[in-house]
């Protein structure tokens, strides 16, 4: 069984984590429209990785008695000024959803909900590491800056953040407790 506020608050978190999801898609298809094949194909995998940390509380809700809902998804924006600005409003993003999950916490211990705690805990450890690639990826392509070539190189420097983000997701599947 579970709160209305906490059930509330994790319906709340699949908005968020559902918007991210297209809004990153979005993102993705800008990068593709512009020939940033490393930046698109990055963007596609945040994009169902988004998906998957909603789908995550939608099983956590039916689980503990409470009801996911599917949320409206507002439209997200479809141009972009540059892949530097992509990249921006994805760690802004980011910080956004640390902030959110942070409040989560914060209701848990205010309900003494440590189920949901508990369930929480893999949310904090994905954000910590979420945000800190998202500010790793806007500090390279600051790094690379607005040169002649910089747009390949920025691209090349997308592949290898994707090979090491699904290098991740395999070794957590391979051991989800880690
Ligand atoms: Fe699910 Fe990147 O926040």
């Amino acid at each position: 069984m579970i709160s209305k506020t906490m059930e509330e608050a994790l319906n709340n978190q699949i908005r968020l984590e559902a918007y991210a999801s297209q809004y990153y898609l979005a993102m993705a298809s800008w990068c593709d429209k512009e020939g940033l094949e490393g930046a698109a194909e990055f963007l596609h995998f945040q994009s169902v990785e988004e998906k998957e940390h909603m789908m995550k509380i939608f099983h956590y809700l039916s689980e503990v008695d409470g009801f996911a809902v599917t949320p409206a998804i507002p439209q997200p924006p479809l141009e972009f000024d540059s892949v530097q600005e992509v990249f921006r409003l994805v760690y802004d993003h980011e910080r956004k959803v640390t902030q959110s999950i942070n409040d989560l916490v914060a209701i848990c211990y205010k309900e003494n909900d440590y189920n949901t705690l508990n369930f929480l805990q893999w949310y904090v450890e994905e954000q910590r590491e979420e945000e800190n690639q998202a500010r790793t990826i806007l500090d390279r392509i600051k790094l690379i800056g607005n040169g002649g070539q910089s747009l390949y190189f920025i691209d090349k420097e997308m592949k290898k953040f994707l090979a090491a983000a699904q290098a991740k997701e395999a070794a957590d599947a391979a051991d989800p407790g880690a």
